[in-house]
């Protein structure tokens, strides 16, 4: 047997597929990448989201970048390459669901094409769902959901994306979602629309 470096030897191609977990749960899994400003909506949709798909029997899971943070990236900051090693682990995380048949919602700001570029490439172009999740800067701010933006502006946080830190507008999305424009309930029926066929069994 050939190992991939001198003491590793992956065994994936003999552990039960992702075929046989789809198969058992009648789904197709894939990832749903939410991207955008910090309170533009990615986790209040995903909330909502997860729960028209687990009444439609669909298992899911929601990936949110303050509880991953505080848990498995508890040890990443807001740097350039902190939020690539972030983006990098929860891509990774993600397709280890991908593979146990599970949908996963996936909320990061992930602010530049880099990063998401990165996701993509992980969790691989098929499978991956990009929607941005868009409310206008200003917006975002007057919501001011966690008070960040405040503290932001007074100089207290650092490398604040949107303030402080860049926000590159995705290129390469399946869905855009103006959260200040649609209610969750609008929001929710468009992205169904576009995923339903994708993970529908068939
Ligand atoms: S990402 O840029 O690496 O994708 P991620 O989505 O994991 O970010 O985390 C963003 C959350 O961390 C925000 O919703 C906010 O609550 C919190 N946060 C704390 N500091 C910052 C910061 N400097 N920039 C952006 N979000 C921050």
């Amino acid at each position: 047997m050939t190992p991939i470096n001198e003491n590793i030897f992956p065994v994936f191609h003999e552990i039960l597929g992702r075929a046989e977990k789809e198969t058992l749960l009648h789904q197709r899994s894939k990832v749903i990448w939410l991207t955008g400003l910090s309170g533009a909506g990615k986790t209040t949709l995903a909330k909502y989201l997860e729960e028209a798909l687990h009444n439609k029997g669909f298992l899911t899971q929601v990936l949110d970048g303050d509880n991953i943070r505080s848990g498995i990236n508890n040890n990443l900051g807001f740097s350039d390459s902190d939020r690539y090693e972030n983006i990098r682990r929860i891509a990774e995380i993600s397709k280890l669901f991908m593979d146990c048949g599970v949908i996963t919602i996936n909320c990061f700001i992930s602010p530049t094409e880099d990063i998401r570029d990165l996701a993509r490439r992980i969790i691989g172009q098929d499978d991956f769902i990009e929607v941005y999740v868009n409310a206008p800067l200003n917006v975002c701010e007057a919501r001011d959901v966690k008070g960040l933006y405040t503290r932001a502006r007074r100089g207290e946080i650092k490398e604040f994306t949107g303030i402080t830190s860049p926000f590159e507008t995705p290129e390469n999305i399946d869905l855009e979602i103006r959260t200040d424009l649609l209610s969750i309930e609008e929001s929710v029926e468009q992205i169904l629309e576009v995923i339903l066929p994708r993970i529908d069994y068939h």
